[in-house]
């Protein structure tokens, strides 16, 4: 009877032994029967027939268990930034993409070996991730045959240059100070996230400061920083795993400066101190006309500079320009046509209009002489002409002193032989044009910096 008990006992137990060494021989076997034997690798090279297995596997996703999904870590190195066209929406940049993920079909023990860690294997007969960039909008270039590092513990690398064109949404308004932030997403075209998962080869940063290293070219763009996101795409039912980097780069805007901005600056400073041109010489038209007929040329010379599409805020500033330009020759021509109208025939002044500038002229008369008091005897340049009639003086020197204090170099020659000859009306009408012609340059002026304001303060932001 107890001896009995003891054959079921024993029996129990071999049943156990039996079982759990039926269960484990598939772990055991998949870290032994996966082993490759490389011995004699380090005396005769790699033996092709050792790899076989692997390579007649490359087919297949390398997994044991298919509900495992495989880690594919990701970093790149953005070593060139080659083109931005803001035409058609593409960043075309050269990335050198690594990529690791495990074979587990691959293991061999470095020390029967004479201590081969890795080795490296063409990437055609080994199982590669598809991975895709999602903007990417060219076809793949990347050279063929290229190599993967194959470690002892069976993890892959995988580097490839890729010349990438990928679509971007350029913002070009605040043209040539602008910044633009452009997005690389990797993920896989086929596997899903219980099949593919992505991570991070080396963190981003890391990623930033290699690519600023390398990209040593001074080209129009500088890299400012890379960023990244990881939000998986659903796409129907299926999920898939993507990481984002988020590419910011920076126009160097010197050459725009100095093409672009100084010129035209320095045009548009010339348009304004020509205001100081005598308007009775008949100088200051022509020479308004040559310099708009030198923005227009200008302009069409530096075209080819400008971005192709789009309204950036540096076309609005030139064309604000030009219509400062053209309003200031048109006030040219217009006090050119009055004051020519009432030198030769004055038309009869209306009465309020006579009452004011009669008002106005005491007034300045009135600040011209405390002036005088308070500056004792200086040397007047009003009393230069000398040899006039009170009345004349009347009539002409507030206007030629109201220029004078409004820093305003016109001469008053030409009005006041005219003057000699004692036509107050036409006097009248005269300081009527010289004041309107200072009134309108401090509006030009007020307009212009205002404008330029605005447009520098938009710039900056
Ligand atoms: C590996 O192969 C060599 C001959 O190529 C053989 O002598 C050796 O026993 C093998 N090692 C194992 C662990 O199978
Ligand atoms: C495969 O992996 C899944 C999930 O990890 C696990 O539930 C299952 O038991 C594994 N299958 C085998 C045969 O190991
Ligand atoms: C991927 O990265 C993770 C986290 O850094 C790490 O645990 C894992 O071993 C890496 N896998 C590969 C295949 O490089
Ligand atoms: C780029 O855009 C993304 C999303 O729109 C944002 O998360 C990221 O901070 C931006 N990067 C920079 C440098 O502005």
């Amino acid at each position: 009877m107890e001896e009995r008990q003891h054959h079921k006992e024993g029996f129990l137990l071999c049943l156990i032994l039996y079982v759990l060494f039926q269960g484990s021989p598939p772990q055991i076997g998949s870290s032994d029967a996966y082993t490759i034997n490389c011995t004699g690798f380090d005396l005769y090279g790699v033996d092709p027939a050792a790899f076989q297995s692997v390579f007649d596997r490359k087919a297949f996703r390398p997994v044991i268990n298919y509900s495992i999904p495989t880690l594919v870590n990701i970093s790149f190195t953005l070593s060139a930034i080659l083109d931005v066209d803001a035409q058609i929406q593409l960043l075309t940049s050269f990335l050198w993409v690594n990529m690791f993920w495990d074979n587990p079909f691959i293991s061999w023990n470095p020390e029967e070996c004479g201590g081969l860690k890795k080795i490296s294997v063409t990437a055609k007969n080994l199982w590669l991730p598809d991975i895709f960039i999602v903007e990417f909008m060219d076809v793949d270039q990347t050279p063929p045959n290229l190599s993967a590092f194959v470690q002892s513990t069976g993890r892959i690398r995988y580097d490839k240059p890729m010349k990438v064109t990928s679509i971007c949404n350029l913002d070009i308004f605040y043209f040539p100070f602008d910044q633009q932030n452009c997005t690389l997403t990797f993920s896989s075209f086929l596997y899903t996230v219980d099949k593919l998962l992505l991570g991070m080869g080396k963190e981003v940063w890391e990623i930033a400061d290699n690519s600023r290293d390398i990209i040593r070219t001074q080209g129009e763009w500088e890299l400012l920083g890379i960023t990244k996101a990881t939000p998986q795409l659903a796409v129907g039912s299926s999920l898939y795993d993507q990481i984002m980097f988020y590419v910011a780069i920076q126009r160097r805007p010197r050459l725009y400066v100095i093409n672009l901005l100084v010129p035209s600056g320095f045009l548009i400073a010339i348009d304004a101190l020509s205001f100081f041109l005598p308007i009775e010489s008949g100088n200051r038209a022509p020479f308004k006309m040559t310099l708009l007929l030198g923005y227009t040329v200008f302009l069409l010379m530096m075209n080819d500079l400008l971005p192709p599409s789009g309204t950036p805020l540096i076309s609005v500033y030139f064309a604000l320009c030009l219509s400062l330009m053209v309003v200031s020759l048109l006030e040219a021509i217009f006090l050119t046509y009055l004051l020519n109208l009432v030198t030769t025939q004055p038309p009869p002044m209306p009465h309020w209009l006579h009452s004011l500038l009669l008002c106005y002229l005491r007034i300045t008369d009135c600040y011209r002489k405390s002036q005088k008091e308070t500056r004792g005897t200086g040397p007047n340049p009003i009393h230069l002409p000398g040899l006039m009639e009170p009345v004349v003086m009347a009539a002409w020197v507030p206007g030629s002193s109201e220029a004078g204090l409004n820093g305003d170099p016109r001469s008053t020659r030409a009005p006041l032989e005219e003057q000699a000859q004692g036509q107050p009306m036409v006097n009248l009408w005269g300081t009527f044009c010289l004041i309107l012609d200072s009134l309108l340059f401090w509006v030009y002026l007020l307009f212009m910096s205002s404008s330029l304001i605005t447009v520098i303060v938009l710039w900056s932001s």
